[in-house]
């Protein structure tokens, strides 16, 4: 067994390659349906520590902690324990250990911005106007005219107030009425979430995806939100700007508070849900004086760009993207790239619409490897995984912001083409895709999307300029995305990406050799200055 080194020093994730794993849908141990920490440790060859393993350095586990599951977890009701359904603390110690023994970095999912409404201080809170925790979330009464406090908006739809007959007051909920708003301009609230970032930081967890960093500290009269200037009636704008409850300026304090925390455990990091304009997402790194925000911010825009779901897979998008991601972020930064996630539809689908999302994926897979900055690959990516049809009978997911909902996107991993797919014993929560997508048969496959994921990885760690180098845009036919990466003293990179359907042609500056091909029938060895690039095709070439 090859047991690859973990990355060393404190700022690993610099050069970590990040795999997001949605914990009831890995790997099901205890026959109930549903993925656990069990099954997850039971499955960590997959991500590391044998040479047919993918070699990621670093997971982020969607959230694990008690919930009543009326957003799978994203509504906390012990930010201290594990759920039942996926295990207890000595099954977390034991993946955090098994982790670390295979050189996998583990982050968990903190969710700041709201806790469920069972969560003990929310039922303190709503048990009395005069309780201690009652100013621990955000109660408003009406206004005189008896409408809501303001008009702020709930993210999965509907107003963001609901009125708690007991206390006659309304409370705030970005989310579901079941995920109260914290107030964090109480210190009582920060305290207690810092604590809750040591206690597992003292156990060994090496760092937090960060929920909705953006919303947490809100405008401190909660006033109205402006209506959009783009917003018509029947347009897909929504109606209101977020401008007093999201990126809202003092959020940025309380996040150099949360950094000031996890500086107190030298090499951990966080990496935040951020959403808005570049300079908004930018400042999430730090303020002027220095990077003393969050490690990292996503960058969603091959996901979703201004709420519209991206489906373009053209170089044009990517020539204003990637140098736009590029320019915003502060001296220092790296960029944070993902192509799907648990939210939103996978890659694939969003690509298929001529049936060749498949090999879209390819070359995104080596897109997403070969940018700079900090790849997340979301679980089945790396084996084709589609959406799944979620027959209305079985549909899961309360929060359908967007149809169907988030379940498609959510569906068991499956590691063959069994009926159980290798996930579980019994009937799984959410319905398996098509049987021939599975890791056994991509394994068997030297061609398959896998191997290529495989590939790219181990190239990106094998070459220096494509793990740490600049990135320049190259120019180039239209139909083609080409970008040099260098670092002095070690061999240039040049990656092509193909977005059209059609052979295209490139002139490279200088000679090199194909080292890595999407295509499974391309011609990776090829050397020379011009290259024929398939339809659809991306490739990695090093120059000398
Ligand atoms: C984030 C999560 C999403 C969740 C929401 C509320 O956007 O990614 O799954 O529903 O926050 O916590």
């Amino acid at each position: 067994m090859n047991v690859a080194l973990a990355l060393e020093g404190n700022d690993w994730w610099r050069r970590a390659v990040f795999y997001q794993l949605y914990p009831r849908s890995f790997q099901d141990s205890n026959a109930d349906g549903i993925g656990d920490l069990q099954g997850i440790i039971d499955r960590l060859d997959h991500l590391r520590g044998r040479d047919d393993s993918l070699g990621v350095d670093a997971v982020w586990l969607s959230p694990t902690f008690p919930s009543p599951m009326k957003d799978f977890g994203y509504d906390v009701s012990d930010y201290l324990g594990v759920h039942p359904d996926f295990g207890d603390m000595a099954t977390m110690d034991r993946l955090i250990a098994e982790c670390h023994r295979r050189g996998i970095r583990i982050l968990l999912d903190w969710v700041p911005n709201h806790t469920s409404d069972q969560h003990p201080w929310f039922l303190d809170s709503r048990s009395s106007r005069s309780n201690p925790h009652r100013d621990w979330y955000i109660w408003r009464d009406a206004r005189p005219d008896g409408s809501l406090p303001n008009n702020w908006r709930a993210v999965f739809g509907g107003p963001a107030w609901t009125r708690d007959e007991a206390t006659g007051q309304y409370y705030l909920h970005s989310f579901l009425e079941e995920q109260p708003d914290l107030n964090w301009r109480n210190p009582a609230v920060v305290d207690a979430m810092h604590d809750t970032l040591r206690f597992w930081l003292r156990r060994g967890i090496d760092g937090f995806r960060i929920d909705v960093m953006g919303m947490i500290v809100k405008h401190p009269d909660l006033a109205d939100n402006p209506l959009n200037p783009h917003w018509s009636p029947g347009s897909a704008e929504p109606k209101f700007l977020w401008s007093s409850n999201r990126n809202y300026p003092d959020v940025y304090e309380a996040v150099r508070g949360i950094r000031a925390v996890l500086d107190e455990f030298p090499g951990s990091m966080a990496v935040g849900e951020v959403f808005g304009t570049p300079d908004e997402i930018a400042r999430y790194y730090g303020s002027r004086s220095g990077l003393d925000g969050l490690h990292l911010a996503f960058n969603f825009q091959f996901i979703h760009e201004h709420g519209h779901v991206f489906t373009a897979w053209d170089a044009e998008s990517m020539r204003r993207i990637v140098p736009n991601a590029e320019a915003a972020i502060p001296p220092g930064a790296l960029p944070c790239w993902a192509f799907g996630n648990h939210d939103r539809s996978r890659f694939i689908s969003r690509h298929d619409h001529d049936g060749r999302g498949h090999e879209r994926a390819r070359a995104a897979a080596v897109l997403l490897l070969m940018l700079r900055g900090v790849p997340f690959i979301y679980y089945g990516e790396e084996i084709g995984m589609a959406d799944v049809g979620i027959p209305d009978s079985r549909l899961q997911d309360p929060a359908r912001f967007h149809t169907p909902g988030r379940d498609p996107e959510r569906t068991p991993m499956q590691w063959n083409g069994s009926p159980s797919r290798g996930f579980s014993a019994v009937e799984p929560w959410l319905p398996y895709g098509p049987a021939d997508v599975n890791v056994a048969a991509r394994q068997a496959d030297p061609a398959s999307i896998l191997a290529l994921y495989r590939r790219a990885i181990r190239l990106r760690r094998e070459f220096r300029s494509l793990e740490q180098g600049s990135l320049r845009v190259l120019p180039s036919h239209p139909d083609v995305f080409a970008f040099e990466r260098s670092l002095a003293g070690e061999p240039s990179a040049t990656v092509l990406i193909n977005t059209a359907t059609g052979v295209r042609r490139a002139s490279l500056h200088s000679p090199g050799r194909v080292l890595l091909t999407s295509r499974a029938a391309g011609a990776a060895g090829q050397t020379g200055q011009d290259f024929e690039i398939g339809p659809l095709e991306s490739m990695v070439i090093i120059h000398g």
